[in-house]
């Protein structure tokens, strides 16, 4: 199984550390990025992390990581709610997926409570900030570790 992971940002995830930080707090999206890569390193894997605002181009890098990726961490942004082209998409993607979501939804909105993606997600995480990432590259590392052996 492939070590590679796609972590894959999508719309406003841009503007983290400027929009809303009394929501998603202070650290901007390079600072996850840099925080994935030193844990990347840690638990052998390799991480190829994106953002777009744009659904299709979320769409094609799951299409790229069904060749190449041994997992994907997403947090889909406001797609979560909205995108089936998202779920079909990772559906169509085997190895595990963790979703994560920086606040916590449930207290949210009501339109933020439901998901397309949960339902193909080996596990989500929602509302431990920008640590979550963290969370989900180490679940992925322990999922593909076992089932390497
Ligand atoms: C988010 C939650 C979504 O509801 C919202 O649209 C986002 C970010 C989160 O990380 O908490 O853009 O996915």
């Amino acid at each position: 199984m492939s070590r590679l992971i796609f972590v894959l940002n999508g719309p406003n995830l841009n503007l983290l550390g400027k929009r809303e930080p009394h929501i998603y707090g202070s650290e901007t999206l390079a600072d996850v990025e840099r925080d994935c890569r030193a844990l990347a390193k840690e638990l052998a894997l390799e991480i190829r992390f994106h953002q777009s605002n744009r659904e299709y181009e979320l769409i094609d890098w799951i299409h790229e990581a069904r060749e190449v990726a041994g997992g994907i961490v997403i947090n889909p942004g406001a797609f979560t709610h909205t995108s089936v082209a998202i779920l079909d998409a990772l559906n169509a993607f085997d190895p595990p997926i963790m979703e994560v979501h920086i606040s916590n939804v449930h207290k949210r909105e009501a339109f933020r409570h439901h998901s397309f993606v949960s339902g193909v997600a080996s596990g989500v995480i929602v509302g431990c900030g920008t640590l979550g990432y963290q969370l989900a590259l180490r679940r992925l590392a322990q999922l593909l570790n076992s089932a390497a052996k």
